[in-house]
Order: C-alpha cells, then structure tokens, then sequence
C-alpha cells in the first residue's frame, strides 16, 4: 500500500511501512553510515516505538537491517511501552546504545549493547541505568541523549529536559562507565518564561534531542570563535515547535552563549535533528520532516514520516551555521537541462528546467534592490495548484533577502498544511545560490547554505510544472540547471528484515 502512494517520497529515506519520527544513534562505524530511527513498524502512528535501523555505503542508498531495539514484553521492562530517542557510542570498541526507556508516560535512561556488525543488540540488565531525574528541580520532561567521551577519562552525557517556570535545559552527567552517572547541573537554561511564545524562535518549555558539538573554524589559523554548537528541538507541551541552536563555548560544566539561531525555517518540518562526525571530518546531519496531512490520512496511507536527506553542516564566517545537502547525492542526478543567463522582471515567465516531482534545481541569482522572484514548483498547467518559492530584496541594500515557501495553492486537498514558511538570508550584493530538491511530499531548500524543509501534497497528477517568475524589480537568473532524480527504493522491503 505504502509504496503506491504519489506523496511517499523516493530517494529519501522513509521506513518500509509505519510510522517513523526521529533519526537516532547515527554513525559512521567501520566505514559504513548507520541510520537508526524512531519506528513504529506496526501502523503509522506514534505508539510503542521500535529502533528502526537502516545502513549505506555512500549516505545515498540504503539496505535494511533488522529491527534494532523493540519495546520489553515484560510490563516491568525499563522500555516496555517504547524506546525513544538516543544515541551510539564506542565504548572501547563495543557498540553502545544510550536511550529513553519509557514506562508508565515516565521516560530514563537505559543502554544497549551491539554485536560487531551493530545488528543484533542486548539491553542492560540494570536498566534504566539512571533511576529517576534529579530531584531537587521540578522538570517538565527528561529525556533523549548526547554522549561523547570526556578527554580527561570516561563520558559525559546531555538529557533534554526543562525547569518549569524558567524553560528548556540540557541537563549534565558524567560517568566513568556509561552504566553508573552523576548528575552534574544544567549546561545552560533556556529563557522562555521572558519571551513571546509566538515567536519563531521561542526556546520551549522543553528541549528535545539536544545534539552538542564543536565545529571548526571557516578557515585561518585564528583560534575559532565560538567553537561550539548546542541543537535542540523547543517543545512546548506536546507540541513540537521548532529546531533552534546556541552558538558559544562549551567548558567544565557550563555552555556560554552567544547567540540563538533558527536551524531551518521549515520550523516544526525539520524537527529532533541528530549528527555525527563522520571519518572523513565531516558534520553530517539528519532530521525528521513531519507530515503537513492529517493523521488520519497518514494511518490511512500507512506510512508517516520522512528523513531528511543528509547534510554537511559547517560554520560561516559569520559564526552562524552553513548547511547543504552531502555532495554524494549528486549522483543520483540524471536527466539533465541547463539554462543561461536570463533577467526577470515583472510579469516574466520562464520555464525551461524540466518538469518533475522528483528533481534537483541549482539557480544562482542576483537580486538588484527592491526585486522579487518566484520559482514555482510542482505546478499544473492551469495554476490551481502551485508551490512557490519566493526570494525578494528589501530596497536598503544592507538587509537581508527574505526566503519563502507559500504553500497556499500547494495542493487542493484542504486538509493539508498551508501555511507559509519564511526567514532571512544573508547575502554579499544581493548574490543567492539556491538549491531545491523536491521528492514527492518531500521538498528542500536551501539559499546561500540557509535550509528550509516543508511537505507538500499536490493532488493531481501533473502537477508537475516549473518556472521563474519575475514580481518586481530585476533579478538576474545567472545560471540555472536542474537534474531529475533516480529511485533509490527499487526493491521490495520488508517490515522485520531477516537477521
Ligand atoms: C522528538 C521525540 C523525542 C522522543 C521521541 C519519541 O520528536 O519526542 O523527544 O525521544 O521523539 O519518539
């Protein structure tokens, strides 16, 4: 059933059936990728999740292996109503997993550990291997995991978490062993009691999948300037809002902020986002981009959820985050068209890249002051519906180009999302590199290494058109080209792989 569906992507990474949320444990062990993710294997709702776990040579195709964790039978069991999220580790060699047993709607901490080839995994005996939060606090919730090694001996570990009355936090352990912790006291506490709820970059009443991690600087032998980077995904009372980061240092016990960013301005879209240092240095990133459809047609289609496709992420010479798609992806291109140089003003039209629900578009342009463009996406010929991705340039030459998504005509389904998606982009003289890889109900952006991941579920069949349109001012389209995609899902999965 999955498999025959318009929405369901094809060179993503999507489970084989069910429901699936948060990239987990990733990793790059013995040369080979591991995705592990939040599964629901049984239907495509949230309830008793699995590790689902999938493995690739190149971050770009993908082989199931078999279920990696799955709930205790035992009602007793530290994860008998799920395992939710967390991480890999290398214990001295042994494949470690750190992650959120729940029981009785109370979420802590357990640990698994793998056989050499990472696919067949034993729990602890202990577990959960720390019995209760720490008590002098009054938290909203304690759970997910970032484990790294400390340099002087042992591990240390971050469980989101947040104070009631004050905001979200990432809560401090250490451990010689991974199975014995001490509390050591919150890394940083968000401010979200100050702050207007509303916002696009309110922090939550809880951080979800706190990833902590050092980048190094764009360049220069200059000592980096805020080195580190904390993500976390604000949630607010079941609700998940959005994925932000801090930038600032990290040392001893505490994380001195800098500043706040929004991680991608597909908001709620590009949520719970795990990374890793792969061998060959680099930050890789995977997220979970949510539905936009209603869950009832999410059950019905049988399938929910999708991974984002991996990232490289490194740092701009500003300090913020830079974030594209892994080069590797590139050789799934295929069919391809390229475009010269053209100018768009108002009421231009232009089409010329290849028609596709499965494709790779690269534009650069230039915005002059108080100019506007389109590229639409996945259109019909008679515009009903459209989805438009809109760049425009206020006339002060020193402000930001806005990027947006404006999903309103995206579909005619009036049960999807519609709602349009935005934030800025900084620019050197108005110059835009863009980037848009659509899959089916999967769509990524990325303008000058800013990201903004969405869903769209276009009804009818050929909704298929794509063209540059030009709104106001002059935006010179100085290169454009654009790739259809290959399948990476030619063969039939199963939903419990053999061992
Ligand atoms: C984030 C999250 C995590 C939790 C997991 C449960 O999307 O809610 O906090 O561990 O998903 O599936």
């Amino acid at each position: 059933r999955a498999e025959g569906d318009s929405h369901r992507p094809r060179f993503h990474f999507v489970s084989p059936a069910g429901w699936l949320n948060d990239p987990n444990g990733l990793s790059h062990w013995n040369g080979v990728y591991h995705l592990f993710y939040q599964y629901n294997p049984l239907k495509a709702v949230h309830s008793r999740i699995h590790w689902g776990h999938a493995t690739s040579p190149d971050l770009v195709t993908w082989t199931d292996a078999p279920v990696a964790l799955v709930p205790g039978d035992d009602a007793d069991a530290a994860d008998a109503d799920g395992c939710w999220s967390g991480v890999l580790v290398n214990d001295n060699g042994v494949p470690t997993l750190i992650y959120s047993g729940r029981r009785d709607e109370q979420e802590l901490p357990c640990v698994a550990v793998g056989s050499k080839d990472l696919t067949e995994w034993v729990v602890d005996a202990a577990n959960p291997v720390i019995s209760a939060p720490p008590a002098a606090l009054e938290l909203t919730a304690f759970r997910d995991h970032c484990v790294w090694p400390h340099p002087g001996g042992g591990w240390r570990q971050l469980i989101g978490s947040g104070i009631r009355g004050q905001g979200g936090t990432a809560l401090l352990y250490e451990s010689p062993d991974l199975r014995n912790w001490s509390y050591l006291g919150p890394l940083i506490v968000g401010d979200s009691g100050d702050r207007d709820t509303t916002a696009d970059d309110w922090t939550g009443t809880m951080w979800e999948c706190v990833d902590l991690f050092r980048l190094e600087a764009a360049g220069g032998d200059h000592e980096p300037v805020d080195p580190d980077v904390l993500v976390f995904s604000a949630w607010d009372d079941g609700v998940t809002r959005h994925t932000l980061y801090l930038t600032g240092r990290y040392s001893g016990t505490r994380f001195e902020r800098t500043a706040l960013h929004r991680l991608d301005y597909g908001g709620r879209y590009f949520y719970a986002p795990q990374s890793t240092l792969d061998a060959r240095g680099r930050r890789v990133m995977f997220g979970w981009l949510q539905e936009g459809r209603s869950d009832a047609a999410a059950e019905a289609a049988g399938w929910s959820g999708v991974m984002s496709l991996p990232r490289l992420v490194s740092r701009s010479p500003d300090g913020t985050l830079y974030q594209e798609p892994v080069p590797e992806l590139e050789t799934l291109r295929r069919e391809h068209v390229r475009l010269d140089g053209f100018v768009l003003t108002r009421g231009d039209r232009r089409a010329g890249l290849l028609p596709g629900d499965q494709f790779d578009i690269v534009a650069d342009l230039h915005l002059e002051p108080g100019s506007e463009s389109e590229l639409v996406v996945r259109a019909t010929d008679d515009g009903a519906e459209r989805t438009v991705i809109r760049l425009s340039r206020p006339d002060d030459p020193d402000a930001d180009v806005t990027l947006e998504l404006v999903r309103t005509a995206s579909s005619l389904d009036a049960t999807v999302d519609a709602t349009s998606r935005s934030g800025p982009i900084r620019h050197v003289d108005g110059q835009i590199h863009l980037r848009v890889l659509a899959d089916h109900s999967a769509l990524e952006i990325f303008a000058n290494g800013q990201p903004l991941a969405c869903r769209v579920y276009p009804t009818r069949a050929d909704a298929l058109g794509v063209e540059f349109v030009g709104i106001r001012g002059r935006v010179h389209v100085k290169e454009a080209a654009s790739w259809l995609m290959a399948d990476i899902w030619d063969a039939p999965r199963r939903l419990w792989p053999e061992r």
